[in-house]
């Protein structure tokens, strides 16, 4: 059995005031908007503009799940020899220490970190503009939209707010995506891609670990160190999508030497860490191609990382090789298979931009307390959106006052 971390839900965290229920807002709810899902084909064509992403902050989730806004849950990219280790993805199951996913987080740390840089700013004018976004939400959001057109059986449903005018989108969880229901085998599936994360990276900057043989101790300790999902480094980054601006929140796993001390001018060097099963055979070539490079490269490309490692493993969880792709190569590389489809960015890309000024125009009401839901499911025809008035608000009140606290949870707007 895993061993869970329980943590209890905050008190203040309840549900909304039945008093505050706007009775104005009933009549939305009888009304679906539907966006018509076509053929990827569809969506061919030049590529909208997509803008490099801007670090505007980045922060750390510690083992506690206590939040601050600096790099020290970061890890460094130190790769483990293949020649003299036998990297064995099982090593330290039994110790997995797993984030209670029970306990909804909602996107509380983005909007704390928001606040966060806006507090930091020295003036208010321009802190203003640079937090304000059409979208705002979390990368994991943007890699199912622009995945959608080729993945037309991976249900989703997502809850938004638009408030001051900026739409916030959070993910609301499938029943079906049950974590108690996955198969052994697939928790221990999960635990292979975190362990990898575990033997691949160091808390000290690589010139630290080699120029003091001290710090060389890591190298090994992790080697049979397990792994913790409640802590986490994530960054904060602004970009465009053909008329949307967008903020996204997004864990990274690692970056390579160091950060740059101006991540909005220099470029990133995050390093994306994956996991995946040898290849073999042509026919795994094309499926790791099709399906696999694909949400590598959206969930990489959206914020701007650099590079993927992938370490492939065999059915008993043995790394075998790692191999490293540089995110922008990663379509020309796709379309190595003559006669076979693959996908296409600009598909991705044309499919988003045309959902996210749909969803734009079609979220209306301006308030904090309104939420609405908009969904992908079976026969998955068309992605819906209705206004589902004040159930489900998920703002924080501190986000409202421009507060931010270090524990996750809290009071919901009213
Ligand atoms: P892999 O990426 O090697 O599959 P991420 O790669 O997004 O940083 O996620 C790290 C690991 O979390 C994944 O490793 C995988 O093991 C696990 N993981 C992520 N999303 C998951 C999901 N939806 N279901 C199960 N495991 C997941
Ligand atoms: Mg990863």
């Amino acid at each position: 059995m895993i061993p869970l971390q329980k943590r209890r839900r905050p008190s203040s965290e309840t549900e909304p005031d039945p008093d505050k229920y706007q009775p104005h807002l009933k009549k939305a709810k009888q009304q679906t908007t539907a966006f018509r899902l076509g053929n990827w084909q569809e969506y061919e064509g030049s590529c909208p503009v997509y803008k490099q992403p801007k670090e505007l902050i980045s922060y750390s989730i510690d083992h506690d799940r206590k939040v601050w806004f600096d790099n020290r849950e970061m890890k460094y990219y130190y790769p483990p020899g293949l020649k003299n280790e036998k990297l064995d993805l099982n090593v330290g199951y039994e110790r997995f220490l797993q984030r209670d996913e029970s306990i909804l987080e909602h996107i509380d740390t983005l909007l704390d970190a928001l606040t966060e840089y806006k507090t930091r700013q020295s003036n208010n004018t321009i802190a203003e503009s640079e937090v304000h976004a059409d979208i705002i939400t979390w990368r994991g959001i943007m890699t199912k939209i622009l995945c959608t057109p080729y993945s037309r059986k991976d249900a989703w449903e997502f809850r938004a707010t638009r408030y001051n005018d900026k739409i916030f989108i959070e993910e609301q969880s499938l029943k079906d995506k049950d974590v108690d229901s996955e198969s052994e085998r697939q928790k221990l599936m999960s635990y292979w891609g975190y362990r990898f994360e575990t033997i691949c990276t160091v808390s000290k900057a690589p010139h630290e670990i080699n120029s003091h043989p001290e710090n060389r101790k890591e190298l090994v300790d992790r080697l049979n160190q397990s792994a913790n999902t409640n802590v986490q480094y994530c960054v904060v980054v602004k970009t465009k999508l053909g008329d949307s601006t967008i903020i996204m929140g997004a864990e990274v796993d690692c970056c390579r030497d160091t950060k740059p001390n101006d991540p909005v001018r220099q470029p990133s060097n995050y390093i994306e860490l994956k996991t995946s099963r040898v290849i073999e055979t042509e026919r795994q070539q094309l499926s790791f191609d099709r399906y696999k490079l694909l949400k590598f490269w959206a969930q990489s490309f959206l914020v701007g990382v650099p590079r993927v490692i992938c370490g492939f493993r065999d059915d008993e969880g043995i790394v075998k090789s790692i191999t490293e792709f540089k995110t922008m190569e990663i379509p020309r590389q796709v379309r190595r298979h003559e006669n076979q489809t693959t996908w296409n960015p600009s598909v991705c890309l044309n499919f988003a931009n045309q959902l996210l000024q749909w969803i734009r125009t079609n979220i209306t009401v301006n308030s904090a307390t309104t939420t609405y839901a908009i969904d992908f499911k079976y026969p998955f025809r068309e992605i819906r959106l209705y206004c589902t008035d004040d159930s489900n608000v998920f703002l924080t009140q501190r986000f409202i006052r421009g507060r931010v606290q270090h524990e996750i949870g809290g009071e919901r707007a009213h």
